[in-house]
């Protein structure tokens, strides 16, 4: 085969990356989890031809920036290296997605970038080794490609710092009820910014604490226990966004209207809704909260000033080939 076409899902993370300890192999200062983004996905084409003289990319139908042409040509060049070919090829993604929907598009697209390479080259790679290329990506692209809710193991090594899931879509149906404050793309990337977070004092506490704050949220997604991940995974973003305040130079990317929602989050958990907020390397505020409280949690935010839009997201499954 010399072409395929695979699909990922964006994934929301309840505990944070941030911070790599080896930034060529992006092997993480610390282990995260997340749960992936059912609706939202990206589907990616790559066909690799014979004589090409080099890769190209089109996004949504547009040729793509050069940034991102070489960003993709990079990770195309460590799947040549590792399936040992030499043909360059013609990716074509897509996005179901709009920009400026809260939702960052990397995770999803270096998952389904990666998947659709190797089937493209008629390999069969396993979904462990799968999850360590694409992280090599973009860090939380690893927790993109298995399904569901997915841990991604902090490790010295390429080979040890992989994802896994461990619950599929099904096993507790939480939302993720996205705040969109801000529509506009995000001034500093997240990769700068993985760059920068040891220059922040607070960054060795917060990886420190991050093994223990990773194992009372997993047990509390196995449990299925709300008051604790709520309090959990509050708190492992305040932890970040911390870190990013105080890193040199400081980043801030909470807007006046996230911390809006910020203050009103707590309140309506006491109020008795199952709802907490997080938030990734942007304004936009992800509320993840029970089924039962999604209708409620989405009209309370459409009726804030500062909430430009609203997005309601179910647990997703897998990256997979999907022609
Ligand atoms: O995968 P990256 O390099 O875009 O980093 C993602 C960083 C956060 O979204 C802020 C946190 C996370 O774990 O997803």
């Amino acid at each position: 085969m010399q072409k395929a076409t695979a699909r990922a899902h964006p994934n929301i993370a309840f505990i944070k990356y941030w911070g790599n300890c080896d930034d060529d192999l992006r092997l993480p200062s610390n282990p995260s989890l997340s749960m992936n983004l059912a609706g939202a996905h990206t589907e990616t084409t790559v066909e690799w031809i014979d004589g090409l003289t080099a890769d190209d990319l089109e996004i949504n139908g547009q040729p793509a920036t050069e940034d991102a042409s070489q960003r993709v040509s990079a990770h195309l060049d460590r799947i040549r290296k590792r399936l040992g070919i030499d043909v360059h090829a013609h990716v074509a993604s897509e996005n179901n997605f709009p920009m400026g929907a809260g939702i960052a598009s990397s995770a999803a697209a270096f998952a389904a970038l990666t998947v659709a390479a190797v089937a493209a080259a008629g390999e069969t790679l396993t979904e462990r080794e799968l999850t360590t290329i694409a992280r090599m990506g973009s860090g939380s692209a690893s927790r993109s490609v298995p399904t569901g809710f997915v841990e991604w193991f902090a490790a010295d090594t390429h080979e040890e710092s992989y994802a896994q899931s461990f619950a599929g879509p099904d096993h507790w149906n939480l939302c993720d009820v996205i705040a969109v404050i801000s529509r506009e793309h995000k001034k500093t990337v997240s990769q700068a910014g993985h760059r920068t977070a040891m220059t922040s004092d607070l960054q060795p506490a917060r990886v420190a604490g991050a093994q223990a704050r990773f194992d009372i949220c997993r047990q509390a997604l196995v449990e299925r226990d709300f008051a604790t991940l709520a309090t959990v995974v509050e708190e492992d973003s305040n932890l970040m966004h911390a870190v990013m305040m105080t890193s040199r130079p400081p980043l801030f990317y909470w807007l006046p209207g996230s911390l809006t929602v910020m203050q009103l989050v707590p309140e309506w958990r006491q109020q008795g809704l199952n709802v907490c907020y997080t938030l990734d390397a942007g304004p936009n505020v992800h509320c993840i909260c029970t089924a039962d409280a999604a209708d409620e949690v989405r009209s309370r935010l459409q009726a804030l000033s500062e909430v430009v839009d609203v997005r309601m997201t179910t647990p997703g499954g897998p990256a997979e080939v999907t022609r």
